[in-house]
């Protein structure tokens, strides 16, 4: 189904193309309108060496795309995605590669954040390569989690850029909220955590109360728009990308690609019933 062009015309929805050509014209294309771009070369657990490789090598061309036609981009990528599943070491590799790439060309990596299996490992990663490249790496931190306001600290002590976001992963009780009102409610208190921390922050998230009480207490406290950007899929809310845009703000748009579209675009189904409306009569 990822390669049929049934599944390209779907996918294309949240996903800007299959090859990193496809990423670069929508990042300009995004660029003229004003947005920033963080590009995802879509795939997650791969299973061997040589497709942890060939991934990595999508990260180095796309780095080498963005700096030869000066955009405004920086790329986000997940460690199962550069072969975590393979080996933590092989992970760590192929990451610190990409890493010292980005650096070389003052640019940026954001590890994502995926299920709890892997956040100690994700923001441990962090940590040792910021000490190597200071200010090339960030990594995300999910309100979800019951952990997240202690990593909050951590990070914001060692200067690592945190993107916030609620959390897209299946997660037991034991770890995380189940329930939405008291992720909200942590979002906002991480929110008050890491915006005045005079650490460069990002603000993830499509819900418009999310996006209103990070306004409210960046004006309450004199925080500045340059201290924060907020952040958005590609193809969820547009109309509060562009809204945003107009009131000043700086907006970097998650711009996923590639042709392993399938586990993100399940998530993206899940958090709102009404894209699977969207779905079928796509394929009606
Ligand atoms: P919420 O789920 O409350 O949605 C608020 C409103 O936004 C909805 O009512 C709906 O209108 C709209 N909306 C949200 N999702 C939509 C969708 N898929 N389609 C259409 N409309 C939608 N997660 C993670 O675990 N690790 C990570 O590294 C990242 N990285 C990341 C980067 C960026 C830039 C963003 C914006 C998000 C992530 N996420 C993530 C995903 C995040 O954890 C979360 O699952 C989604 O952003 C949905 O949560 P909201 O904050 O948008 O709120």
């Amino acid at each position: 189904m990822e390669h049929s062009a049934p599944g390209r015309r779907l996918s294309s929805r949240f996903v800007a193309g299959m090859t990193v050509e496809d990423a670069l014209r929508a990042t300009r294309e995004l660029n003229e309108q004003g947005f920033a771009v963080t590009a995802d070369a879509l795939g997650e657990s791969v299973r061997s060496e040589q497709e942890a490789l060939a991934a990595a090598e999508i990260y180095h061309q796309l780095l080498d795309g963005i700096s030869a036609a000066n955009l405004n981009a920086n790329i986000s990528l997940k460690l199962t995605g550069v072969g975590m599943e393979v080996s933590p070491e092989l992970a760590e590799r192929t990451t610190r590669d990409i890493v010292a790439h980005a650096a070389h060309l003052k640019n940026f990596v954001r590890i994502d954040m995926e299920n709890t299996q892997y956040t100690e490992r994700t923001i441990a990663l962090a940590e040792r390569l910021n000490q190597q490249f200071p200010g090339a790496v960030g990594t995300v931190l999910q309100a979800y989690l019951f952990r997240t306001e202690g990593d909050a600290e951590r990070l914001l002590r060692q200067g690592i850029r945190i993107r916030l976001c609620k959390g897209a992963y299946k997660e037991g009780a034991d770890v995380a909220f189940p329930q939405k009102p008291d992720v909200d409610r942590n979002y906002v208190k991480l929110m008050h955590k890491i915006l005045p921390s005079g650490v460069f922050c990002g603000i993830a998230t499509h819900d418009a109360a999310m996006v209103e009480a990070t306004e409210r207490f960046a004006a309450e406290h004199n925080i500045s728009r340059s201290a924060f950007e907020f952040q958005m899929l590609y193809g969820v809310k547009r109309d509060l990308q562009c809204e945003l845009l107009k009131r000043g703000y700086g907006v970097r748009i998650y711009l996923p690609f590639g042709t392993d579209w399938y586990p993100y675009f399940m998530r993206r189904l899940a958090e709102r019933p009404a894209n699977v409306l969207f779905l079928l009569k796509n394929l009606v």
